[in-house]
Order: structure tokens, then sequence, then C-alpha cells
């Protein structure tokens, strides 16, 4: 097993050879445990209406730059059976939280009409943040089955820096939500933003320790990406002390956590993230040969998808995902072999 001095040290080396060593390692534990096969989940990004405020997201309430809209339900179940017919088999349903009775009632009765699409044949993945038990069960027992919700950062103190300080950001409520995901029985994951501001390689470290030891089957991480109008990237332009990662060194890093979690945890789902795209045009296939398996094509309508706008996603101009190579699960749920272990 890998130390965390060891970890910290592969995070920090320059070495080519030596990185490209690692992703190989990674990949050939990859194959021979879980198998070569990629999973698609393809992605609905429903709404970018957010009760909260992130300081490092685009759609954060506060940014009134951005344009909000809501995909109706017959667009939703649209976008859902075109992932169906194109042979994925899984949607992740996604969008910003909310939290109001009108909105999780809604939710209910979507994921009980994607569940009819091939007869329950379609996965669901729900990321839509931060719930009560009560909530998260009524989506379980409606059909779904995975749900995703990022820690961000593992550290308490690199968690504060990145979130307002107004009681609607709190870290202790967030390891408590994935507790109550954990214990209904959805397959949980979670992840981090890697290349953040005040973060370094140690508390990278801890993310990776953080993710095993909390046993999440799956796990989506990927690199910072400022937003221009975040409170981040607007104080880091006048404030020299706020600087992180070169684009190169984020991607580097952002690879190198991949192959890291593979080797630490063999048998895991872990998601090419899309974030990936915005840094290097091969960034999601680069993080297969590095050890992820799961990839989530967008398939939410052209048209709203310039308004999803998280992070700066200027450089994915149109969804153009050549997975060339790569031999895809069609029409597979594709669940977490450590979920079914436990
Ligand atoms: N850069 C990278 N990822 C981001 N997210 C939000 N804002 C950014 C950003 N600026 C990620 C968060 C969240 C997920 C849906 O998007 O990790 O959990
Ligand atoms: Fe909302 Fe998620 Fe963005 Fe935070 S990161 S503002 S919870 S969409």
């Amino acid at each position: 097993m890998l130390s965390r001095k060891e970890i910290t040290e592969i995070l920090l080396c320059k070495e080519p050879e030596l990185i490209s060593d690692l992703h190989k390692r990674a990949l050939y534990l990859k194959l021979n445990t879980i198998g070569p096969k990629v999973y698609l989940r393809g992605l609905i990004e429903i709404s970018n209406i957010c009760r909260k405020n992130c300081l490092y997201c685009g759609i954060r309430s506060g940014n009134t730059l951005c344009e909000r809209y809501t995909l109706t339900d017959e667009e939703i179940l649209l976008c859902a059976e075109h992932a169906y017919a194109a042979g994925y088999g899984s949607v992740t349903i996604q969008g910003g939280e909310r939290t109001d009775p009108k909105f999780t009632d809604r939710i209910t009765s979507l994921v009980r009409r994607v569940k009819l699409i091939g007869n329950g044949a379609l996965g669901i993945t729900l990321s839509l943040g931060e719930q009560s038990a009560e909530v998260y069960k009524e989506w379980f027992d409606a059909g779904a089955h995975r749900y995703l919700l990022r820690i961000e950062a593992s550290d308490p103190d690199l968690f504060r820096k990145i979130h307002p300080d107004d009681g609607h950001h709190s870290y202790d409520r967030r390891i408590k939500a994935l507790m109550d995901l954990k214990s209904i029985g959805y397959q949980t994951g979670s992840g981090v933003m890697i290349g953040l501001p005040w973060q370094n390689a140690e508390d990278l470290a801890s993310d990776l320790f953080f993710m095993k030891e909390m046993d999440f089957p799956m796990i989506g991480m990927g690199p910072y990406v400022p937003h221009d109008d975040t409170p981040i990237t607007i104080r880091a332009a006048s404030d020299p002390e706020i600087t992180f990662p070169s684009v190169t060194d984020r991607l580097d890093l952002s690879l190198k956590m991949i192959s890291l979690l593979r080797i630490l945890v063999p048998d895991i789902n872990i998601a090419a993230s899309t974030a990936l795209e915005a840094l290097h045009p091969k960034g999601r296939i680069m993080a297969i040969n590095a050890g992820a398996n799961i990839v989530m094509p967008n398939v939410t309508p052209a048209d709203y998808r310039k308004n999803y706008n998280l992070y700066d996603r200027k450089a994915i101009l149109l969804e153009d995902l050549n997975l060339g190579e790569v031999e895809i699960g069609f029409g597979e749920w594709g669940d977490s072999l450590h979920f079914k272990k436990v």
C-alpha cells in the first residue's frame, strides 16, 4: 500500500517517465480488476438554478450574469430516451441545489417516469446536492440507485475557504448527507476538485485517503477550472496570495490523482471528468488511459448547455467525444464492482 509520503512525492514528481509508469500501473490494475470496458452515463443538466453560492462556481446563486434555465419534464424525458436509444446504460440527472417541495416532488415523479423507459432498463444517477434523508429516501424508492455528491475538499479548513460563511455551506452537513445516502442504499459517489487555490500536495494525498476510508464505490474528481464571474477568480486578480497551478499542472495532477486512486482502491468506478476536457481536448481519453472507467456524455439540448457553466467551458465547444479504441459497455448499467462486493 502506498504511504501518504510516497503519494505526496508522486504528486510533486515532474519526471515524465515516472509519471507514465504510474499511469501504466493504474491502467494494468484496472484491466485486471474490473476489465477494459468504459461505461457511459448520459448527463442531463436539468437546471442551473441553485440556492448555494460556492465561491468557485459559475452558476452560484449570487452570479447575476448567469442566464437561468430549467428543462421541462418533456425535455428531460426526451433526453433520457435519447440516451437509452444511444445505448447508454444509464443517465445522470444533475442540477443546481433546490430543496423546496415543489422541486423535490417533481424529481420524484420524474424519476418514476424515467424508470419506465425500457421497463426499468435505464440506470438512474442523481446529482442534486444536499437534501434531507427523507427526500433522498423518496427518490431512492422512486427508482434512483446512484447519487453523486462531491465533498469538494476533504480538509474542513480548505472547504471553508472555498465556500461562503453564510450558514448554508457546512462541511459537517455535507458529510451527514453522504452518510445518509450510503445508509439508504445508494451507490454513493463523491470526489474533489484538483488544483484549487490554498490546496497543496498533502491536501490531495489526504483527499485520496478520505475517499478510500469513506469507502465510496464511485469517484468523480476533476481539475479546478476558474470561472470569470466568481469571487475566487475576482479576488485572485488583485491578490497575489491567491494562486493555483497552471493548466498543464492541473491536468497532470488530475491524471495522477486518478491513477493513485485506482491503485489505492482498484475495483471502484472512477469518472473521466468533463472538466478535464476544458484543459485538454483529449482530457477524458487521457483519464481513461490513467485508470478511469466512466464517461458522462452530455445529452442536454445544446441551447441550454451553454448556460450550465459551472466553470469556463469555452474550450468545450461541441461535445465531440471520440472514444476511438475504447471498449464501451453499451446498454449496461456498469455498477461499481466494489459496491456489489460490500
Ligand atoms: N471548476 C471545476 N469544477 C467545478 N465545479 C463547480 N465549479 C467548478 C469549477 N470552477 C464542480 C463541483 C461540483 C460539480 C457539479 O462541479 O465539484 O460538485
Ligand atoms: Fe450550486 Fe453545486 Fe455550483 Fe455549489 S457547485 S453553487 S452547489 S451548482
